[in-house]
């Protein structure tokens, strides 16, 4: 739960990010929320405002530094604070290594990673006058197992998680947790264009035998956000059906 904090979501413009901004809203949190493009924010904004939340939208590449920390010091200027850092924005640009070119791994990883980075860092900065603070990095289960045709994404969400050991092994003795939620097959505009054919293979793979929603990784980072788990960092929680043990 976050009653009465400031929970900054990147990417929070549809699917997982959404979902995460709506469910901290409705603990009780302040949002600002970003997106590459202002219009594409405008259901969150409505859907927040709805529950009685004040919403703040920004335009902002996550992989560009000047506008990160641009945001971060008008959410400062408007909330004063920043209790809640979702790094969940994330894209694909799957391809055979031995094809992948050298564009689409700097893609993913500026998104990916870098951006998280960038939030990280800007966010910390704030969190450590607090001497409080919790930040939710959105990984993957394939950061773990591997994927063919994913060396790129794959590699971004595993230093996702290195990220996530390094800062909170920095930032804990200024009470800043930092933890990773690994979602597993989660049904958004990100794997609907998966073919069937795999998609069943990939559920045979789960232990629940279903994919999850995105409303399953918001309750995850719900916990993860909150007081509930004031003793918890450093780790990697796997949101995947029992896909990965
Ligand atoms: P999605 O493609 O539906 O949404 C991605 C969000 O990130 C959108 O709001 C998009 O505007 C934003 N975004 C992309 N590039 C950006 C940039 N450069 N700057 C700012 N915002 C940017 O994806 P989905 O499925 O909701 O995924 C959310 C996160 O969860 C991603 O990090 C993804 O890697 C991760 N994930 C998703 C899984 C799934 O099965 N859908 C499984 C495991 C992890």
């Amino acid at each position: 739960m976050a009653e009465n904090k400031v929970a900054l979501v990147t990417g929070a413009s549809r699917g997982i990010g959404r979902a995460i901004a709506e469910r901290l809203a409705a603990d009780g949190a302040d949002l600002a929320i970003c997106a590459r493009r202002l219009e594409n924010l405008e259901e969150t904004v409505a859907a927040v405002e709805a529950l009685g939340r004040r919403v703040l939208p920004y335009a902002v590449d996550v992989s560009d530094e000047t506008a990160v920390d641009g945001m971060v010091a008008d959410v400062k200027k408007q909330f004063g604070r920043i209790d809640v850092l979702v790094n969940n924005a994330g894209i694909t640009k799957d391809g055979l290594l031995a094809r992948m070119s050298v564009a689409d791994w700097d893609q993913v990883m500026d998104v990916n990673l870098k951006g998280a980075f960038l939030f990280s860092r800007a966010a910390a900065r704030l969190m450590m006058k607090q001497r409080c603070g919790s930040i939710v990095n959105i990984a993957s289960v394939v950061a773990l197992m591997g994927n063919p045709g994913q060396a790129n994404y794959t590699a971004s969400k595993a230093g996702l998680i290195a990220l996530t050991k390094s800062s909170a092994k920095e930032l804990g003795r200024r009470h800043i947790r930092v933890n990773a939620i690994a979602p597993g097959f989660i049904e958004t505009d990100m794997t609907d264009s998966l073919a069937d054919g795999l998609k069943d293979r990939m559920r045979d793979m789960i232990a629940l035998g279903s994919f999850g929603k995105a409303e399953d990784v918001a309750a995850a980072v719900s916990f993860l956000a909150g007081d509930q788990s004031s003793y918890v960092s450093g780790q990697t929680l796997n949101v995947c059906g029992g896909m990965v043990m």
